[in-house]
């Protein structure tokens, strides 16, 4: 018997031993101020018990580790201990299915992760590039596709190393028992519970989500690494969260970790509930006291009262109810009137075709923006303006101008971009006096950028996107001189695959597709042709139409293939360039210029095929086909002004003329070549 107790004690105490030096811990709900957590960013405690690492604010990160290192390797070898944990996540989006960034449960060196960006890197990473001594693994959650990390689909599961650019990744779903493979909305508010195994035996890396408390049988997602050369001999394990112009709130309700065995499923019901959003902050009210003695003052009060009551409701700003649908963040109307002196002409960055931007900073955040007022008298109403938000707001690359949120307030309708503190290429390209004249490595990287962000628009986004208005003037140059992609104003979407069939010809002289202004059709095609006229302005220095050139350089194609035939093709290169450039790139460039500007859409490369050429992975091409020249026959003039012109159909391409921004074309004769099939002629 008393052998017995002390067996029996002796049990217990090697139980308790073993298990305070096993690593495993459990979190059913969370508590304020846990010494088991650290917390940084906006991380908090919900009254609920759920960590909230981010509020659906935009643009902000959170963290929270647990706050003892987990030895991942037994001393002196270097060898990855097999792990497993299950957690439970809801992502809560600021408005019905459109949130973001997305969280990680990350394993790094550190918990304390200083430095890291919010958006597409998670609040993890920043954008200069982790490498193998960053020991950073995660497995993210993403409710953004960015083009940048190669994301497959805007909700995803993916395994990280060392990299934000996922080494494997698959859409988020679930296995019912039966084996059935469910879809699974990251974002949709629905609470998620997910485990993560790690068999060092096999080194194999399982993953599983649910939306139940039984962990599925199926992996959702399985990948053979061997994470030896990954960890450290102490990580610390926990999550990060991040959220850009679209934001979600996101939380942890539960987490189990275990290094010694399987980590025991949460049970769902047991978790704290995930709380209710919060309220948005009230600007807060005016308080008007109002002394009783004096009748004078009364009125007076009374009439100052009336008066700010009559300013309030001018100032109000309107939302529908349909409106809360749309895309990214909502501004107030007082705080962009504030951020740009009640839009002052001092502010005034340009006048485009449909209003006018100005210059703004911030009350909170001191950031500049840009903000694009659309006048009363534009004929892009209220439904194109909508559409332009929640389609540009879905839309990002490091070379699109990211639009950062918007506003509307009666007639006026009002976006928020990102400021671009070098203005627009035309400036620099045509400007009357440039400040500075760009160097041909600025000029090959501003046009890399552009055609990138092109192929964004064009392939890498679920809709294909036709910009519409390529031109230098809306390309902007952000603090690096990297080339940035602006106002998708003309933008025009349609689903992948389908026809946009024919519509009202918009965009800007000089970059108009033939076939689009005689038939309307629009194509990723009418794209290339107008960044083929870019293309040739930046080599050229000069305007697709320069009407104050001599007759025969008027038309810059045509120019520019002359000199192409007669082999003096330096003779068109931008002259400031003092002939200080990579010839093989300009001669590329002008190539791919004229392929571009080809009057016959097949002749002209894609988009995907333009970046091949431009990063080198293709030779340039030998034979260059004629654009088809300009003559008596397939020309028009049109005499702006005078009224001169013939048919109904070419009212809207007198309209679209009349966009143009440029100081210069506005009164002489516009010339545009039309029609006609292209002459193919080897060279
Ligand atoms: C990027 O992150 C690294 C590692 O966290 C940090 O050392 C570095 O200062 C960060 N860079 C910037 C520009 O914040
Ligand atoms: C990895 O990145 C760090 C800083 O980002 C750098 O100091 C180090 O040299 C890089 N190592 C390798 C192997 O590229
Ligand atoms: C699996 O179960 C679900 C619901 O329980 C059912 O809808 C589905 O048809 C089943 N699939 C198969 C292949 O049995
Ligand atoms: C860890 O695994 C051990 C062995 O399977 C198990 O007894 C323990 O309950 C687990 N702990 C957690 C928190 O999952």
């Amino acid at each position: 018997m008393e052998t017995f107790v002390f067996v029996w004690l002796l049990l217990i105490f090697f139980t308790h031993l073993a298990s305070s030096l096993t690593q495993d811990f459990s979190f059913i709900g969370f508590k304020k101020a846990s010494p088991n957590l650290i917390m940084s960013g906006v991380t908090e405690i919900a009254s609920t018990g759920a960590i909230r690492l981010t509020t659906d604010t935009s643009r902000v990160i959170g963290h929270a580790f647990y706050s003892l290192p987990i030895r991942f390797k037994p001393p002196g070898q270097n060898r990855a201990l097999s792990f497993s944990t299950s957690f439970v996540i809801a992502m809560v989006p600021e408005y019905v299915t459109l949130g973001g960034h997305g969280l990680a449960f990350t394993i790094t060196p550190t918990p304390n992760l200083q430095g890291s960006l919010s958006s597409q890197y998670l609040g993890i990473l920043n954008s200069s590039r982790a490498n193998v001594s960053s020991h950073f693994f995660a497995v993210e959650f993403d409710t953004v596709k960015d083009l940048e990390f190669e994301d497959i689909n805007d909700n995803h599961v993916g395994i990280d190393i060392n990299s934000l650019e996922s080494s494997a990744s698959t859409p988020a779903a679930y296995f019912l028992p039966n084996s059935t493979k469910k879809e699974l909305f990251l974002d949709s508010g629905r609470v998620i519970q997910a485990w993560i195994d790690y068999d060092s035996n096999k080194k194999r890396l399982d993953i599983k989500l649910s939306p139940l408390s039984e962990k599925p049988k199926l992996s959702l997602l399985s990948y053979n690494i061997d994470l030896s050369s990954v960890f450290g001999d102490e990580m610390y394990v926990g999550f990060s969260a991040s959220t850009g112009l679209l934001a979600s709130s996101h939380y942890i309700l539960g987490w189990n970790f275990n290094m010694s065995g399987e980590s025991l499923s949460l049970s769902l019901p047991s978790l704290p509930r995930v709380p209710r959003p919060l309220k948005k902050k009230k600007s807060p009210g005016l308080i008007l006291g109002v002394s009783l003695s004096c009748s004078l003052l009364v009125i007076a009060g009374l009439v100052a009262a009336v008066m700010f009551g009559i300013k309030k409701v001018k100032d109000e700003d309107r939302v529908e109810e349909w409106e809360l649908d749309f895309g990214p963040h909502r501004f107030s109307y007082r705080e962009l009137k504030k951020a740009t002196n009640g839009f002052a002409d001092k502010e005034l960055l340009g006048s485009g075709g449909f209003g006018k931007v100005y210059k703004g900073k911030l009350p909170d955040s001191e950031e500049f923006v840009a903000v694009k007022r659309i006048s009363h008298e534009s004929r892009q109403g209220v439904r194109e303006f909508m559409s332009e938000v929640s389609s540009i707001g879905h839309l990002r690359h490091r070379n699109l101008v990211q639009l950062l949120g918007w506003c509307r307030r009666r007639q006026d309708l009002l976006l928020v971009y990102d400021f671009m503190p070098n203005g627009s290429l035309d400036m620099y390209l045509f400007g009357e006096t440039p400040k500075v004249i760009l160097t041909w490595d600025q000029r090959f990287k501003i046009i890399k950028g552009v055609a990138s962000a092109l192929l964004y628009l064009h392939e890498g986004w679920e809709q294909t996107v036709i910009h519409r208005d390529i031109k230098a003037a809306n390309v902007l140059l952000d603090g690096d001189m990297n080339g940035r992609v602006g106002d998708f104003g003309l933008a025009k979407l349609y689903e992948h695959g389908s026809n946009p069939g024919a519509t009202r010809v918009v965009g800007t002289f000089g970059y108009l597709a033939p076939e689009l202004t005689k038939s309307g059709k629009l194509t990723t095609s009418t794209d290339v042709y107008a960044f083929g006229a870019l293309l040739l302005e930046v080599a050229c220095g000069r305007r697709p139409i320069e009407t104050n050139a001599l007759p025969e350089e008027l038309v810059m194609v045509d120019w520019v293939w002359s000199r192409w035939q007669s082999g003096d093709i330096r003779d068109v290169v931008d002259r400031r360039l003092n002939s200080e450039y990579d010839e093989d790139e300009v001669v590329m460039v002008i190539k791919l210029g004229l392929l571009c500007s080809n009057n016959s859409p097949e002749v002209r490369p894609t988009m995907r095929q333009v970046v091949m050429y431009l990063e080198k992975q293709f030779p340039s091409p030998e034979v260059v086909p004629a654009p088809d020249f300009l003559d008596a026959n397939d020309s028009m003039c049109l005499d702006d002004g005078s009224g001169n012109i013939n048919a109904g159909e070419f009212e809207d391409f007198v309209d679209s003329a009349r966009f143009y921004s440029g100081p210069n074309p506005t009164t002489s004769s516009y010339i545009f070549s039309f029609g006609g099939k292209a002459k193919t002629d080897g060279r």
